[in-house]
């Protein structure tokens, strides 16, 4: 008899989300499977929003940003008697395994879901934050940065042209990693995260000096999770280093996109290992990747470690 399994996107969607749908219905139909979608994230899986996948439903599909099934941030999730219904819903379909993509918050969901119902899955790390536990990568990072990149190589152009700053904030929830990765790659004056303590007027003299040696414009780079919005530091450098200062938030720009090449090829990988996985009985794991390859990792773990930013990464800038 065949074995169903079924695959959802849950909160932030991400670029690469739509390259592994295509990987999850191409392989596990070749691996005698039933693949089966379940649309808007747990919200469908709640609701039975669930269908039997084929190769047309993912034709076309590789080359675009978002997630063909939809996402969500389901707040029922986290009750119980929603899980429960959800398991139902896979009972009536013989559906006995389920891949997640998602974050921290859709992981968490999941642990619960596990020590329930026992529901054999393996998560796949996929968030723009690249805050998650035990993998250096989540799926969408990558078209993310290179978003990124796009933004602020057009804010520099228009930035020279005027003599002025601009604070451009980058999203990330708590985590500085977006910000961080685009200021050494950007060549922006000053980043600002939430994993260290800063002082703006530690700057003051600094950049005074630099304006009278010719500088004309200043990027700064701020992550969302900051203890100042972008605005109070626009004022900052109005006020105290006395540039005229512009604002903008890169928003939600950052999670759309074409995927690159590198988040299509990690959502092929991410995939066919999860599957791979889950066919040697791999019941409960996160997929995670390091230097080192892919390793599945118990969720337990997974979602109980607080994620620590790279140290090397983070002494670039705090030296
Ligand atoms: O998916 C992660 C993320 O993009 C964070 O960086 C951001 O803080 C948040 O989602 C925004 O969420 P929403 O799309 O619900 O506004």
């Amino acid at each position: 008899m065949k074995k169903n399994i079924a695959i959802l996107c849950s909160g932030g969607d991400v670029s690469g989300m739509n390259p592994a749908l295509k990987r999850f219905v191409e392989y596990t139909l070749e691996k005698n499977m039933q693949p089966y979608f379940i649309y808007d994230g747990y919200e469908g899986l709640i609701d039975n929003n669930i269908k039997e996948a084929n190769y047309c439903d993912v034709s076309g599909i590789i080359n675009r940003g978002g997630t063909k099934i939809g996402s969500a941030r389901s707040k029922r999730f986290m009750q119980a008697k929603y899980r429960k219904i959800a398991k139902q819903n896979l009972d009536t379909l013989h559906v006995t395994m389920l891949i997640v993509l998602g974050g921290d918050g859709s992981f968490r969901g999941l642990h619960k879901f596990y020590k329930e119902h026992k529901i054999k899955f393996c998560g796949i790390p996929s968030t723009i934050d690249n805050d998650i536990a035990g993998t250096e990568y989540c799926l969408g990072v990558d078209t993310a940065l290179n978003m990124i990149k796009y933004s602020i190589d057009a804010i520099r152009d228009t930035a020279s042209s005027f003599k002025r700053a601009f604070i451009i904030e980058t999203m990330g929830n708590k985590c500085g990693y977006l910000a961080l990765i685009s200021h050494l790659t950007s060549g922006s004056e000053l980043c600002l995260i939430p994993e260290i303590a800063y002082d703006l007027s530690a700057y003051e003299h600094k950049f005074k000096q630099e304006i009278k040696n010719g500088r004309r414009y200043f990027i700064v780079i701020a992550a969302e999770g900051i203890k100042q919005n972008s605005i109070e530091i626009a004022q900052w450098f109005e006020e105290k280093i006395g540039i005229e200062s512009r604002v903008n938030v890169l928003g939600h720009l950052q999670r759309g996109g074409n995927p690159t090449v590198k988040d299509r090829l990690m959502a092929y990988k991410f995939i066919t290992y999860a599957i791979d996985g889950l066919m040697q009985n791999k019941n409960e794991s996160v997929i995670c990747y390091t230097e080192s390859g892919f390793h599945h990792k118990n969720l337990d773990t997974v979602v109980n470690t607080p994620y620590q930013l790279d140290y090397e990464l983070i002494k670039f800038i705090s030296s």
